[in-house]
């Protein structure tokens, strides 16, 4: 067996965290070791703090710092994951990879579509091993999907996500001390999450793209305003997001995310159509087609004659920890293997989400135009919505 791979973890919040979990169960077999944490909030660095989600977890020689420069100074990691919230970067990735250092990027990446680029860029000058926090290319019904579509033309995805206002667990960024939120819900706040579409839809924006084998290639999308009464209490980001994507290969999708404040519906739809099948996640992964050789059957087939199963169920929430613990073992296996083929995205790769949900922004600012992620990420027209505005 070949020597563990030393990893660290950047951002030990509610995030991290989880990875700490899927480290610290792959150290069991030797896969990797977790030899350092950063974190600038010392609460986040306290052994009983971290056991109380992660209970296998042993400081032991474990250092920790509150910066992550000198945490690869000091500790040497072959990897780290950074896991801090969007707009914190200071381009600390792009150090570490200067430093050889292999990078997992939690998703967003950032909320500045030219620091993603300078990342990306020095990735590849550094030729180190990279990947972005999409657990759900990891999950075993999607994967099947993905595969069912492999041969066929895609027509449309419809996706619709019903979910409470951003409430959920307890961050752990300090964003009180740097102009956030009190609550520290910053997922709550455009300023920090970007919108619910940046934060949460960049998830199902990278499913689409990983499903259709294919890239966002422009994008419309209106938002509705959360009532001013209620921005108080809730947060800043809009109530509901309705965004049509077009793909480069000519289909286009919907994604629909709801965020109320006080309806505690928690629900999600998803519909995908191709010219040859409509896949329903149902009790199993469903696919509905005719198979019969006529274009028009005399009689309608029955519905047992159109129902195919292409995965069983139950199908696990695939936002869960069993596909993180997927997508952390690739990437430590890809960095000891220095194999990024064992990984489902490169750092680059994840550009296109990311510059999607981006620009799903931009074209709700300016009234539903249709904004080419080309252009959104290349053109002098675009540019000032990709760059950070200077710190005040
Ligand atoms: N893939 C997923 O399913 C998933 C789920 C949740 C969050 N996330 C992403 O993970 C990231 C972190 O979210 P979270 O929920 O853990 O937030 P969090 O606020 O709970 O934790 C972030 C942590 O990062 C620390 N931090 C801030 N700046 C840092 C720096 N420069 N160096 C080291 N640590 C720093 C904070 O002190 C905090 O402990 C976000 O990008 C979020 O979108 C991904």
């Amino acid at each position: 067996m070949s020597t563990p791979v030393k990893v660290a973890v950047a951002g030990v919040g509610q995030r991290g965290l989880q990875h700490v979990a899927a480290l610290v169960a792959l150290q069991e077999h030797e896969e990797a070791r977790l030899v350092a944490l950063a974190d600038p909030n010392p609460d986040n660095l306290v052994e009983t703090n971290i056991k109380q989600k992660v209970p296998a977890y042993r400081q032991r020689d474990i250092g920790l710092f509150d910066d992550v420069d000198d945490l690869i100074k000091e500790a040497r990691p072959d990897a780290v994951l950074f896991v801090i919230p969007p707009n914190l970067h200071k381009r600390e990735i792009v150090r570490a990879v200067r430093k050889g250092i292999h990078v997992l990027a939690e998703k967003p990446m950032t909320l500045f579509f030219d620091e993603a680029k300078e990342m990306a860029d020095e990735i590849e000058k550094a030729g180190v091993i990279s990947t972005v926090g999409f657990q759900m290319r990891y999950d075993n019904w999607y994967g099947v999907l993905r595969e069912h579509l492999a041969d066929k033309t895609m027509a449309s995805v419809s996706m619709v996500v019903i979910a409470p206002v951003e409430s959920h667990g307890v961050k752990h960024t300090a964003a009180e001390k740097l102009g956030g939120p009190k609550s520290r819900i910053w997922t709550a706040h455009r300023a920090w999450s970007g919108t619910t579409v940046v934060e949460a839809g960049i998830h199902q924006t990278d499913l689409m793209r990983f499903w259709g084998h294919d890239d966002v290639a422009w994008v419309q999308s209106a938002y509705v305003p959360r009532p001013a009464a209620d921005v108080e209490e809730q947060g800043d980001n809009p109530i509901a997001y309705h965004v049509t994507y077009g793909f480069k290969k000519g289909w286009v999708a919907s994604l629909i995310f709801t965020r109320p404040g006080r309806v505690m519906a928690n629900e999600r739809y998803d519909y995908i159509l191709s010219s040859r099948s409509l896949v329903k996640f149902e009790d199993d992964l469903v696919g509905y087609w005719y198979e019969g050789k006529e274009f028009r059957p005399a009689k309608r087939p029955t519905d047992a004659e159109l129902r195919h199963i292409l995965a069983r169920g139950p199908h696990q929430d695939a936002m869960g920890q069993h596909n993180t613990l997927k997508l952390d073992q690739a990437f430590v296996r890809a960095v000891s293997q220095q194999d990024q083929g064992l990984l489902k995205t490169d750092f680059r790769g994840g550009l296109n989400s990311l510059a999607a949900v981006l620009a799903a922004n931009v074209s709700d600012e300016r009234k539903g135009e249709r904004v080419s992620i080309d252009a959104f990420s290349n053109s002098p027209q675009y540019a000032k919505y990709r760059t950070k505005p200077p710190a005040s």
